[in-house]
């Protein structure tokens, strides 16, 4: 199998060369930078890809890969922090701290380029450096440079060893894809014929060789991500995965049971714990949202213990942590996104588990590609996400049964309005929340006096940012005037317009 490897030196955007590189359908290997040359040489890679980093060459102690790596023989390309790397090793020199560049930056190209091969002379670039190659090294020429004269890429006469200034692998390059492009294919010659299906059958057998005749218990939320990632591993382990879905009581209109379904055709063994009357005593009479995830989250991680504790032997907890959540859970505190996995968070220590993430190199949407790859629904792959703690962060107010009915009512005619109108699918996450206000109406001759509904849907990448969709008016009107005739206790109803930041997508 072709093979290409990729040098992490702490780069955030590191997985994303990994990304790129799957979806150009060649396998990669990503090695930690202080991988020796004997292990590099060992995958026999058609080529190696350094990524960039956090460190500054010039300083004691940095991120230095092994030299070695550069008589390997075959094709290298370094990526920013990447290319300071070769650039220092093969006898340049690196400035620090003079003209850094943080954003979209223009670049011209100079001379010929295998790597820029009929692309226009100018690109617009995303540049993130402190330091910059002050001297190619002897034998290097530059091949683009911006305005300032930064030099923006850098080549050997072999046409061997690359150097990009920027960023190809994110999507504010200009072309970036087709750079990367014309590294992998015509300079180390792949041919790009793996594939996703490839990806499995390499996971499949790493889980059956890491678990070996361990036992593995997973909480399933009904979301993508745990789903798919159980799904995965039942493929490689079958019985010796045991999966419990606590309920809540949180969830939309008939999900659980739905949920329930999908599991049960997949052939997961799941225990479905209904701990609803559990959290709805506990939640009773709270209004405070903070406090409410408090609660929510204690109960589910009391519950799943509980539940765990009588499969007996388990050695291992599948969790369907995916790359975004690796980001986040290094970046800082405070951070918004909290994925439902992360409920189970505190779990493994506790119960003294070792942890299998799957899922931990993919993004959203492989992720869901996968999924369908395997054979888990498309109920559950195309769902949108959904908190952990579920409808209470969306009934505002005091958590009843009745108002989340009143709740699940609305939400599913908003879903319903949706999809009549082929939006739903296209939306990152769209819903409805009750609020705890009441407003005078009119119906037939009566007075009412009842609860107002916003309806909320925006789309997003990551979740990290998200802009509200301009769903259209007659799409709007169809479920206001439906949800008001329809749901007993809501007379108003209100759109948000408002993205994130400022606001979070979640009211509470
Ligand atoms: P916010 O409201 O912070 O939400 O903009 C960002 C994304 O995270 C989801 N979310 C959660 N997911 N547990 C989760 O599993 C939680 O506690 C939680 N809170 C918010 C939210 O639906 C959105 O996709």
């Amino acid at each position: 199998m072709e093979n290409i490897v990729i040098i992490d030196c702490g780069s955030q955007f590191t997985q994303l060369i990994a990304r790129r590189v799957r979806e150009l359908h060649i396998h990669s290997v990503v090695l930690s930078w202080d991988a020796p040359r004997s292990r590099i040489a060992e995958l026999a890679p058609l080529g190696v890809i350094v990524s960039g980093g956090p460190d500054s060459v010039n300083e004691p102690g940095a991120i230095a890969v092994d030299r070695g790596l550069f008589d390997l023989g075959v094709p290298i390309l370094g990526i920013c922090y990447g290319m300071q790397l070769m650039t220092k090793v093969r006898g340049g020199t690196v400035a620090s701290g003079e003209r850094p560049e943080y954003g979209v930056t223009p670049i011209e190209r100079r001379g010929e380029s295998a790597l820029f091969k009929d692309l226009a002379d100018n690109l617009e670039v995303l540049m993130s450096h402190g330091d910059r190659v002050a001297a190619v090294p002897p034998g290097f020429r530059v091949t683009a440079e911006t305005a300032h004269g930064v030099i923006a890429a850098m080549e050997d006469e072999e046409g061997r060893c690359f150097g990009l200034q920027f960023h190809p692998e994110v999507v504010h390059t200009q072309q970036g894809t087709r750079i990367l492009r014309q590294f992998l294919f015509e300079v180390c010659g792949c041919r790009g014929d793996w594939n996703l299906g490839d990806w499995i059958e390499d996971a499949v057998a790493d889980i059956r060789e890491r678990v070996g005749d361990g036992r593995v218990v997973c909480g399933l939320s009904g979301g993508v991500d745990s789903s798919v990632a159980a799904a995965l591993v039942h493929r490689a382990i079958g019985p010796q995965l045991e999966c419990i879905f606590v309920d809540h009581g949180l969830m939309r209109l008939n999900e659980a049971c739905q949920v329930m379904d999908s599991y049960n055709g997949l052939g997961l063994s799941v225990r479905h714990v209904d701990a609803s009357e559990l959290f709805l005593g506990k939640l009773a009479g709270v209004t405070d949202p903070e406090k409410k995830r408090r609660i929510i989250g204690g109960l589910f991680i009391e519950v799943f213990d509980a539940e765990a504790a009588k499969v007996g032997r388990v050695d291992w907890l599948l969790q369907g942590t995916i790359y975004p959540d690796v980001i986040e859970s290094g970046s800082k505190k405070g951070s918004v996104l909290i994925k439902s996995h992360h409920n189970v968070g505190g779990l493994p220590e506790k119960m003294k588990l070792r942890l299998l993430e799957p899922l931990r190199d993919l993004f959203k949407d492989e992720v869901r590609e996968l999924g369908r790859l395997i054979g888990v629904p498309d109920a559950i792959v195309n769902r949108q996400p959904f908190p952990g703690p579920g409808l209470a962060v969306r009934c505002l107010g005091e958590i009843t049964r009745p108002r989340l009915d009143t709740l699940r009512a609305a939400d599913a005619i908003f879903r319903e309005e949706l999809q009549r109108a082929g939006l739903y699918e296209k939306i990152w996450q769209s819903f409805c929340v009750l609020l705890p206000v009441r407003t005078v109406g009119v119906m037939g001759d009566g007075r009412t006096y009842n609860e107002v509904l916003a309806l909320r849907a925006v789309n997003s990448q990551d979740a990290m940012t998200a802009d509200w969709v301009r769903i259209p008016p007659e799409v709007l009107d169809v479920t206001a005037r439906r949800i008001c005739n329809e749901v007993r206790g809501i007379n108003r109803v209100v759109l948000d317009v408002t993205s994130k930041p400022p606001a979070t997508i979640e009211w509470e």
